[in-house]
């Protein structure tokens, strides 16, 4: 894939941090499936501390779709302008992401969890991933490097 040097020059001109931050995106996928399955166990166990590694969870997770959606979406589409049709589909999976974990929070609030729900959001977190190193991860890892 040639990216460019544009989008090279784009992204080492972004402050350290948020390179830092960048680098450290693709991994924090697999930190997020850990959390849910760390979920599952306890949801199916004793439910011991289940409230405090959602409320982590949840808080990770929107960190990590927020960065990509205000800092990187438009960046990656300036320099792959051709793959409007591609982001947005990854935004609308941001989209389905949000809605089940709010289903999946009202129900550890009630208590009533389902395996399937939550396997659901399972399948749908690792349909993104793959979504996401089909094009979007090559290019920030092209980029930062
Ligand atoms: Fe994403
Ligand atoms: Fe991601």
């Amino acid at each position: 894939m040639n990216l460019g040097m544009s989008a090279v020059a784009n992204i080492q001109s972004t402050a350290l941090a948020d390179r830092n931050r960048i680098s450290r995106l693709h991994g924090e996928h697999a930190i997020l499936e850990a959390r849910i399955k760390d979920i599952h166990r306890r949801a199916y166990g004793e439910w011991t501390d289940l409230d405090a590694v959602w409320s982590q969870f949840t808080e990770e997770l929107e960190a990590h779709l927020t960065f990509e959606e205000r800092e990187l979406f438009d960046r990656f589409l300036r320099e792959h302008p051709d793959e409007e049709g591609y982001i947005r589909t990854l935004a609308a999976d941001h989209e389905e992401i949000r809605a089940a974990v709010e289903r999946l929070g009202i129900d550890i609030q009630l208590h009533v969890v389902r395996a399937e729900a939550i396997d659901a959001l399972l399948g749908e977190l690792r349909q993104h991933a793959i979504w996401e190193a089909e094009l979007f991860y090559p290019w920030l890892e092209e980029a930062v490097r």
